[in-house]
Formats: C-alpha cells, sequence, structure tokens
C-alpha cells in the first residue's frame, strides 16, 4: 500500500515539494499542515500564500484529490506514516551562537509533537535545512519519547529548489539525497522514501548515503553555489577600477568546462534564505569543531557579499554628487530574485535602508512584493516608523517610481525591467538623471543613448 505522507511546516520549501509530490504521486495521500491558520487558508484559497511559477496548476490538479492543507497537525501526524519536517530555521539571533547558528527551536518542536503525539511507528524526514548532526537531537527526542511498539526512523532529505524555479526543481532535480543511519531499519526507511520519489525521479538520480553526509552536502551545495557569487562579485570590483567588463570575464572563465557558465552572474549581493544561513551554520560548525581557519575561509563569502552591497550603495551616493540627502530615489524591485515575492536577506533591504540613512526619499516598486512585506523587512533594519512615513512610498508601476527620481537602482533582475519604455521615464526624471544596474539586465548603450547617466556593477564609467 502506498505510504501516506504529511508535512510539517506550508512554507516555502514544505508547500512546493509536498505539492508536487501529491502531484505525481495519486495513490500517496499527502497532508500539508502549519499552525499558522491565515497561512492554510491561503493554501486552501485561490490566492496561495507564495508566488512561484507553475504552483497554482500544481495546486489545483492535486488539492482536494490527495493533497490537503489542514492546521490539524496531531491527526496529520497520526495518520502519516512519513512525516516531513519543513519548519522555520532562522539563524540564531540572541543567545549562544548568536548571528551564526541556526535556530531550532521549531525543528524540536514538531519533534516533540511528532513524539507526542504519534500512536504507530513513523519515518520522520528533515527537510529543511539544518546544521550537521540535527538528525542527531531529533532522534534523541523521538527515542526518549517512544513508547513500546513505536518506533521512529530519522532521514535527511534535503531540499535543492530555488525560488523561482522550484516546481521544475522538484519536477525535475539534478539529484535527490536520501540519509539514513547505516543500521538494516534505517536503510528500510530509505527504500521507502526512495520508492515515492520513484515515481518519477529517475532511479540513477535518487542518491542514498549516510545521514551525516547528507546534512552536510546541503549546506556544503548552498556554500560552493555562494561562493561562486562572492567570487564573480569580488572580481567586479576589480573590473570596475580597471576597465575589465565582468560579464565578459565571466563568459571567459564559465567557458572552461572544469568551471562551468552558471552561478558566475556578478550582481550587488546574494540573499535568499539559505545562502547566507547555510554559510553561517558552516562557520560556526568549524568553529565548534576548532576550524578556525575553516571558518574564516567560509565567513569570508558572506564578509564580501556585504561588501558588494555597501560598495554599490557607496557608488551611487558619489555619482550623486555625494549626497542623496532629500533626493528622490527608485528602487525597482525589492525580491531576493526574480519570480519570487520573498524578500528574505534581499540586498534590496540593505540598500534602501543605506539610502534612507543617507537622507534620500525612496519610492520602491516590485511586481509581486506587497507593500506590508517591505515594512517590515525595513523595520528590523532599524528604520523607525516615522522615517518610513516620511522616506518610503510603494509605487504600484515603475513609472510612477521613477516620476521626478534623480535615479533609478535596479536592485532585482525582473524581466519587465528589460522592456520597460525608458524614454518615457527618462522624461519624467530630474536631470541629470542617473541608473544605476545592480543586475546586469539592461542594455546600457541604449539608456546613454537616451540620455541617462548609466552605472553598471562590474563596468567601469566609459
Ligand atoms: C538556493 C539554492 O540555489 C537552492 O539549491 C537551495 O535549495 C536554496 O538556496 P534560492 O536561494 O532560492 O536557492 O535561489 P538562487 O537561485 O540560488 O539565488 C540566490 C541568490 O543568489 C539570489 O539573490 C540571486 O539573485 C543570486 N545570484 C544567483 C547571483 O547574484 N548570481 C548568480 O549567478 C546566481
Ligand atoms: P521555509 O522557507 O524553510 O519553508 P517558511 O518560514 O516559509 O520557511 O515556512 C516554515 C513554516 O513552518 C511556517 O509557515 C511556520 O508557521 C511553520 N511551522 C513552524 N513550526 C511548526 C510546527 N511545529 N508545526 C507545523 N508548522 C510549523
Amino acid at each position: 500500500m502506498a505510504p501516506k505522507i504529511c508535512c510539517l511546516g506550508a512554507g516555502y520549501v514544505g508547500g512546493p515539494t509536498c505539492a508536487v509530490i501529491a502531484y505525481k504521486c495519486p495513490d500517496v495521500q499527502v497532508t500539508i499542515c502549519d499552525l499558522n491558520q491565515a497561512r492554510i487558508d491561503a493554501w486552501n484559497s485561490d490566492h496561495l500564500p507564495i508566488f512561484e511559477p507553475g504552483l497554482d496548476d500544481v495546486v489545483k490538479a492535486a488539492r482536494g484529490r490527495n493533497l490537503f492543507f489542514t492546521t490539524e497537525v496531531d491527526r496529520a501526524i497520526n495518520e502519516a506514516d512519513l512525516i516531513f519536517v519543513s519548519v522555520n530555521t532562522p539563524t540564531k539571533k540572541s543567545g549562544m551562537g548568536a548571528g551564526f547558528a541556526a535556530d531550532l527551536a521549531y525543528v524540536e518542536s514538531a519533534t516533540r509533537r511528532i513524539a507526542a503525539v504519534a500512536t504507530s511507528s513513523k519515518i520522520v524526514i528533515e527537510k529543511s535545512t539544518v546544521p550537521c548532526r540535527t538528525a542527531e537531537s531529533m532522534r534523541a527526542i523521538l527515542e526518549a519519547n517512544s513508547r513500546d511498539g513505536i518506533r521512529f526512523d530519522i532521514l535527511s532529505n534535503p531540499e535543492f529548489l530555488a525560488e523561482g524555479t522550484a516546481i521544475s526543481d522538484l519536477m525535475k532535480p539534478d539529484r535527490v539525497l536520501i540519509g539514513s543511519l547505516e543500521t538494516d531499519e534505517g536503510r528500510k526507511a530509505q527504500a521507502t522514501l526512495a520508492s515515492v520519489y520513484s515515481n518519477w525521479v529517475p532511479k540513477e538520480k535518487i542518491i542514498t548515503m549516510n545521514l551525516w553526509s547528507s546534512e552536510l552536502s546541503k549546506l556544503a551545495a548552498n556554500a560552493i553555489l555562494a561562493q561562486r557569487i562572492s567570487s564573480i562579485n569580488a572580481l567586479s570590483a576589480i573590473c570596475e577600477a580597471t576597465g575589465a567588463d565582468v560579464d565578459e570575464v565571466s563568459y571567459a572563465c564559465g567557458l572552461d568546462t572544469r568551471i562551468g557558465p552558471k552561478f558566475l552572474k556578478a550582481s550587488v549581493g546574494f540573499g535568499g534564505s539559505c545562502f547566507q544561513k547555510d554559510i553561517l551554520n558552516l562557520v560556526y560548525l568549524s568553529e565548534s569543531l576548532h576550524l578556525p581557519e575553516v571558518a574564516a575561509y567560509w565567513h569570508q563569502v558572506v564578509i564580501m557579499n556585504e561588501y558588494q552591497k555597501s560598495r554599490f550603495s557607496q557608488r551611487v551616493v558619489k555619482r550623486l554628487f555625494n549626497t542623496i540627502t532629500n533626493k528622490k530615489v527608485a528602487v525597482f524591485g525589492f525580491a531576493f530574485k526574480k519570480d519570487t515575492g520573498d524578500t528574505r536577506e534581499s540586498a534590496a533591504i540593505t540598500l534602501a535602508n543605506n539610502f534612507i540613512k543617507e537622507g534620500a526619499n525612496i519610492c520602491i516598486y516590485d511586481p509581486k512584493v506587497e507593500e506590508p512585506q517591505i515594512a517590515i523587512d525595513l523595520a528590523e533594519t532599524g528604520i523607525s516608523t516615522a522615517e518610513y512615513q516620511k522616506r518610503v512610498t510603494i509605487s504600484k508601476t515603475p513609472y510612477d517610481a521613477a516620476n521626478g527620481a534623480d535615479a533609478i537602482v535596479i536592485c532585482t533582475e525582473w524581466d519587465e525591467f528589460k522592456t520597460l519604455d525608458y524614454e518615457k521615464i527618462y522624461a519624467t526624471m530630474n536631470k541629470p538623471a542617473c541608473l544605476f544596474d545592480g543586475r546586469l539586465i539592461l542594455d546600457t548603450k541604449k539608456l546613454r543613448a537616451i540620455g541617462f547617466q548609466v552605472e553598471v556593477i562590474g563596468k567601469s564609467v566609459v
């Protein structure tokens, strides 16, 4: 009989992942739970709580058939054979390891809930990104609370989906990792989960390994990806100073098949819920293991990312005659990348904060991020309500945002920014009208011909 699945956490990871499992495995009953009623209501409505291309169709096809969304966590746990733990694991804000270690309070409380309410054996699957050896703590909690005849097996099955392409990443994954303890029971649990994925993922792409390798592989993959971006961003600073063009350098390096072309696009800095968090986890782990050189090595990837954001902010201020006080700056894009409404760790937050601190009035346009989220994000960087009200406007169109502005700053690479009517925009701006491309997406020649003063990351002014 097909196993029943429950997922704890209906966020960016749990929602799309388990929706695709339900879509691909009509025989498997999948129940996605969350403690947040509003989030579950949204999953059950026509307006899903997260924007992800292709997600609507997947949910529509499976919801009510073998895909359910509920806040009845205990019932869902009890009915399931396999339980995905996909709760949030933010970086700790205080206490031991603050600023580096992951806050595992949500993972722990979800694990305790499973232990408390389960009346039959379960396979518990770590899905959230967690530090290496988290499974050990989960196992200790489950074993200490297991009752006669109930077994808990732990698996690590890290998520590699990227937001904006989550559905295609899930439908055609490069690989599916399943880590388990090297025991007979562990291998049996591994095989049960593998049988779910084998409904649509080719067998050779389902990789089994030990639990700790699987946990560390997730952190390692994200650290290596982020490292590539920090490497090209470090080179972008050299390009600006020498007259080299970072796109050309990236292209030339990427043609070497040993390097490859992906993740070499210079930018205003990487964002998202994973890269920074995972690297800081790795730094914390390295320090805990008394490997300070290793910790410093990985930490530099995040330091370089911060440097890139502050370097770009400074370039904007310098270009606008060393002051942006009371000038209007239009911020194009607030999400951490295109095709998502997610703003976690978005470079735009840091840039907007820097501009406000310099006394600018900023006008933000993003096709998918809504005003309350922007207000929360800026408040978290220390912008007071009074400052926000005085300095920040949210526009419904990019044309409104740029109207009367001294500068446009491209923070997110939304496709629509490539095809705007820049002549129309130029006509409504203060002169000289400046445009800063933090994503290297615009045709600078054309913009300069219109009259814009254009500055691009990784390119010196010609
Ligand atoms: C990442 C990993 O790609 C994914 O495998 C993992 O499961 C979660 O973390 P995500 O954060 O959703 O996914 O998006 P990703 O496409 O990796 O982009 C992260 C950031 O890097 C974005 O801000 C993006 O704009 C930036 N980026 C990406 C660059 O600046 N240059 C690049 O070449 C690629
Ligand atoms: P991610 O990007 O890792 O998916 P999110 O913050 O988008 O992170 O989603 C995590 C979800 O997990 C949140 O909606 C949160 O309410 C939910 N959650 C946290 N703890 C529990 C729990 N014990 N049981 C069920 N859901 C939980």
